[in-house]
């Protein structure tokens, strides 16, 4: 256990979606990060980051994630490549590509590719950086859901980018414009 925790920093993609699957399911780590927060009435419209491990600037790092009822984030990608999995509740997904034929600055064309909800049972979701990644994940349940994610190391300040399909919108989203708007984030 500890091992492993030792290892996250330099995690890849495949070692974190493993690392997931066993995480999720250890005993002390459910007991510490999880449970806690299973009863939480917090109020949010967006996730909240309960616990955070390692730095996302420089290494792979994971977060807990608390997800009130009503809450979302907006459509995102993620300058690196990043896997969650629900660990109570249900989250639905919505995963997008580009459809532009000209890549203008400010400017992108998207296409809904699929939507799905995730169940514990269900493993991680996993995306890739930039373009192999675009996404929007939500409560819409009535109850209160979390999360545990894992993101590779990101490059510089950049977190991503946020989308807005209404007006065909892309942004960069800079460090601190994450889904954490809640409660400070518990440094393990
Ligand atoms: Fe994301």
């Amino acid at each position: 256990m500890e091992r492993m925790w030792a290892e996250i920093p330099q995690m890849t993609l495949d070692e974190a979606r493993r690392f997931l699957k066993y995480i999720t399911r250890e005993p002390k780590f459910v007991l510490t990060h999880i449970l806690p927060h299973a009863t939480s009435h917090v109020r949010s419209s967006e996730p909240i980051v309960v616990a955070t491990y390692g730095s996302r600037e420089a290494t792979t790092c994971l977060q807990v994630f608390v997800w009130p009822s009503g809450a979302a984030t907006p459509i995102h990608d993620h300058t690196a490549w990043g896997a969650y999995q629900c660990v109570l509740g249900t989250l639905g997904e919505e995963r997008y590509v580009r459809v532009d034929e000209d890549r203008a600055a400010d400017v992108a064309h998207l296409r809904k590719e699929w939507q799905r909800q995730w169940y514990p049972e269900d493993g991680a979701s996993t995306v890739g950086a930039y373009d192999a990644g675009i996404h929007r994940v939500t409560n819409r349940s009535g109850k209160l859901a979390i999360s545990v994610h894992m993101y590779g190391p990101r490059s510089g300040a950049l977190d991503g980018r946020d989308y807005d399909p209404r007006r065909n919108y892309v942004c960069d989203r800079i460090e601190g414009d994450e889904f954490n708007h809640g409660l400070p984030a518990l440094y393990l």
